[in-house]
């Protein structure tokens, strides 16, 4: 049974590519808004945007997309992520409905979909301590372990015991976390795709892990914009140093481009005051690296992914 939901204005359409990927069981989606996926709140449509909700019907995807050689991407939950392609010239890979959280013995079990946020409430309610520690970030289970998110708290990889990839052609395969090369914002998983990740903590009484949640999100509604439209902090911090506050001090906090802004609360984040377009965000990130590079010599590299 074919499971499409039509939109209007696809720029080519492909029913063979449709069927073939709706016969795996996954709901298939035509031109779809990304703007609505992503947490910023713009950018272009995707032709074709599937999403599986069990792990056999991501694993049919992908031998199918490679059969067919079809180009795939992936969307988690779009916290990290701006989109400024009018048209993504490739089939979205959108994991949201692998959104499982299964507690087992010392840790939990998660799907790649599964909402951060989700997860860290479930481990303090199970007594596992350290996953509050990620207070505050947004997106999913398989996106934070794929960025190797984190902060000064907490960093994904940490609590990892092993993931379980899938790559292009299909084949999947269970990797320990203690083999996995973490580094800042990446666990340099290249083009697997992070399917399912089993997380290990140690034991920890739930009102101090609560306490410790509320503090470090407290502590960063007081430093961040958590609650307006942006993809979390543009640039990386390099070496020895802060972005945020090397655009500070350059004189950037509320510079605009169209709807686009540099945050007057943490000079790293780009916001999108309402209207903003993929075009103003690219244009005002480059006015902040030319910005500081003329005034510290330090070229910023970007920390958000793009799709062009
Ligand atoms: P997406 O944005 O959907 O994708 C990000 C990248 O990961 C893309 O390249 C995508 O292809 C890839 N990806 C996603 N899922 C998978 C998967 N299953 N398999 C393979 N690749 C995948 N980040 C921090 O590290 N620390 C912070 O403190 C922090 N604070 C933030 C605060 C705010 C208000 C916001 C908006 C963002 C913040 N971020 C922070 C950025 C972001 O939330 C994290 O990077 C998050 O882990 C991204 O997860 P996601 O599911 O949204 O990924
Ligand atoms: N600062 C300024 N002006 C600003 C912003 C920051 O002077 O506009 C100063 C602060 O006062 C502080 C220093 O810069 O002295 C560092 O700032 P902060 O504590 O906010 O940390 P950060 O290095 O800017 C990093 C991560 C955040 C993460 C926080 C807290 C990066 C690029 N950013 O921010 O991650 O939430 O630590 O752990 O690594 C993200 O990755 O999207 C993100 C938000």
């Amino acid at each position: 049974m074919i499971r499409i939901a039509t939109g209007v204005g696809l720029p080519f359409r492909d029913d063979a590519v449709l069927e073939a990927l709706a016969d795996t069981g996954a709901r298939v989606r035509v031109d779809v808004p990304l703007g609505d996926c992503t947490t910023i709140r713009l950018g272009g449509r995707a032709s074709i945007l599937v999403q599986p909700q069990r792990l056999d019907e991501l694993v049919w995807v992908l031998k199918k997309s490679h059969r067919l050689g079809l180009e795939l991407v992936v969307l988690g939950g779009g916290s990290n992520l701006v989109v400024v392609a009018e048209h993504v010239p490739a089939t979205v890979l959108h994991t949201r409905r692998l959104d499982w959280i299964v507690p087992e013995a010392g840790g939990l079990r998660c799907g790649a979909g599964a909402s951060l946020v989700g997860a860290i409430k479930r481990a303090m309610s199970n007594h596992l301590a350290g996953l509050e520690g990620l207070s505050g970030i947004p997106g999913t289970v398989g996106g934070a372990v794929y960025m190797n998110a984190g902060g000064r708290h907490a960093e994904m990889g940490e609590f990892v015991r092993s993931v379980t990839v899938i790559e292009r052609d299909g084949g999947a395969r269970e990797i320990p976390g203690t083999e996995i090369d973490w580094s800042y914002r990446s666990a340099n998983l290249g083009d697997a795709i992070v399917a399912e990740v089993r997380l290990t903590m140690p034991f920890g009484a739930p009102h101090r892990l609560r306490r410790r949640y509320d503090e470090i999100l407290a502590e960063k509604a007081a430093s961040q914009p958590l609650s307006a439209w942006s993809a979390g902090c543009v640039f990386k911090n390099p070496a020895g140093a802060s972005a945020g506050r090397l655009i500070d001090v350059s004189g950037c906090k509320g510079m605009e481009v169209g709807g686009a802004q540099v945050s007057p609360v943490h000079a790293n984040f780009i916001v999108n005051t309402g209207g903003g377009r993929p075009g103003d965000f690219r244009s005002l990130m480059a006015r902040v690296q030319e910005t500081v590079h003329r005034s510290h010599g330090v070229r910023l590299e970007p920390e958000v992914v793009i799709w062009s």
